[in-house]
């Protein structure tokens, strides 16, 4: 009787194991792991504001790795092929230097890819639109993105809890004490505290400058004079920055710097910025983004029309196309060829090769 109870006993615990533990839901204790947070430095160039960190997502040297890991890893994808990286790879400024992006199933998304050079100092929004406001909220919408990630977050998670290394690495950067805390939430954190670590080096000839450490050729000052409106010669000035101005070199505000001829402004193919306010004169209104590393960035705006920085230059030679909302110091500039060439030597001090190369930002694969 003993024996046949031992038995059944035996048998029901073997079924239970078989019912109750489907893929993913191992909920094994985690809790031998230490979890010892230690708080993650950002180092800052000269000048450069405080970041805003949200109370409830502190950088840890191990939240940090983990948003690394989970960047460059295609488990984030439908088909295991794809990863945030894919869009975004440090030698192309954290671009795809495509026109438009391909997602996993091939379709090409509507807009550029974008940098994420200082992406932690975008206070105002993100995107081109800025129609979300966190890098939490942000990490949540590729992997979904039919024509990004095209893959569902209940997937990933249970990925992410049957994987042999991610729940070892979840409990390092968050504490948790089971498989099954591995979360959205924690994974979209983790993402953001590595994003957030993207900052320039400091060492761009740019930041040297600026810290006493080095100084610019004739040329590069004159461009910098030119960009800066500095010039004695007010018809040298070429306004650049008062919507790219340091040390970000953008001020993070949505404008209209003239790309499209319209008839009104109604008229925008991308209403971009307006149709995330409903306010009509922010349509055509994208972020203006930073020029710093711009040479790897190519190809140029929101949806990459211009090839080199020549190009970008002819458009704002123009003055742009006139709108009602177009950003008020945009007007036509009287350039000479060496005025043109002082600009780009100035621009190219903003290279910033230390943070390309950064061996801690690479594929940790
Ligand atoms: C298929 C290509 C693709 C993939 C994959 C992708 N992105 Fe992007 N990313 C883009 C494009 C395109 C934009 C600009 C879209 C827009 O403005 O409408 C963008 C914008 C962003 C921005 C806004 C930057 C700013 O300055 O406002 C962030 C942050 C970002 N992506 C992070 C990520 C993360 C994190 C992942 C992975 C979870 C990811 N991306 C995956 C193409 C991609
Ligand atoms: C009125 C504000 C304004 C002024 C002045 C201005 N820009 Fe811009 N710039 C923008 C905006 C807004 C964008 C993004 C537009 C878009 O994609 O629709 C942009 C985009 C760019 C880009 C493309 C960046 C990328 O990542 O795609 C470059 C390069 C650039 N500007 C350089 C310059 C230079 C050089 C000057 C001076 C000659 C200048 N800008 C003057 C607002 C301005």
């Amino acid at each position: 009787m003993k024996r046949s109870i031992f038995v059944l006993v035996w048998i029901l615990l073997l079924l239970g194991s078989c019912t109750d533990k489907e893929p993913g839901d191992n909920d094994e204790d985690l809790t031998q792991v230490p979890y010892n947070p230690e708080s993650y430095e950002l180092i800052l160039p000269v000048q450069f504001p405080a970041m805003q960190i949200p109370e409830d997502n502190p950088m840890t040297v191990d939240g940090v790795a983990l948003g690394r890991r989970l960047f460059y890893d295609t488990i984030l994808s439908s088909d295991g092929s794809m990863s945030c990286s894919s869009c975004h790879l440090p030698n192309g400024n954290f671009t795809d230097n495509q026109k438009f992006s391909t997602g996993v199933t091939g379709e090409l998304s509507s807009r550029s890819s974008m940098t994420l050079l200082n992406v932690g100092f975008a206070n105002t929004g993100l995107f081109w639109d800025g129609r979300v406001s966190t890098l939490e909220e942000q990490a949540l919408l590729p992997v979904e993105d039919p024509i990004e990630l095209h893959e569902s977050w209940p997937n990933v998670e249970v990925k992410l809890r049957d994987d042999e290394n991610y729940p070892t690495l979840f409990r390092k950067a968050f504490g948790i004490e089971t498989k099954m805390e591995i979360s959205k939430e924690l994974t979209v954190k983790a993402i953001a505290q590595f994003e957030r670590s993207l900052i320039s080096s400091g060492n761009s000839k740019y930041d040297r400058v600026i810290a006493g450490l080095d100084v610019f050729s004739d040329q590069e000052l004159r461009g910098h004079d030119i960009f800066f409106d500095i010039d004695p010669d007010q018809s040298k000035h070429a306004e650049c920055g008062h919507c790219h101005n340091a040390p970000l070199f953008t001020t993070n505000e949505y404008l209209n710097n003239g790309l499209d001829s319209v008839d009104d402004l109604l008229s925008f193919k991308d209403q971009g910025r307006g149709k995330v306010t409903g306010v009509l004169f922010d349509n055509g209104a994208f972020k203006v983004p930073t020029l710093r590393n711009i040479i790897n960035s190519a190809p140029y705006m929101h949806d990459g029309r211009f090839n080199t920085l020549d190009e970008v230059i002819d458009h704002y030679e123009t003055g742009g196309h006139i709108a009602d909302n177009i950003g008020a110091v945009m007007r036509p500039l009287i350039l000479s060829e060496s005025d043109r060439q002082a600009l780009i030597a100035f621009i190219a001090t903003l290279q910033d090769d230390d943070f390309l190369n950064n061996p801690e930002f690479s594929n940790p694969f």
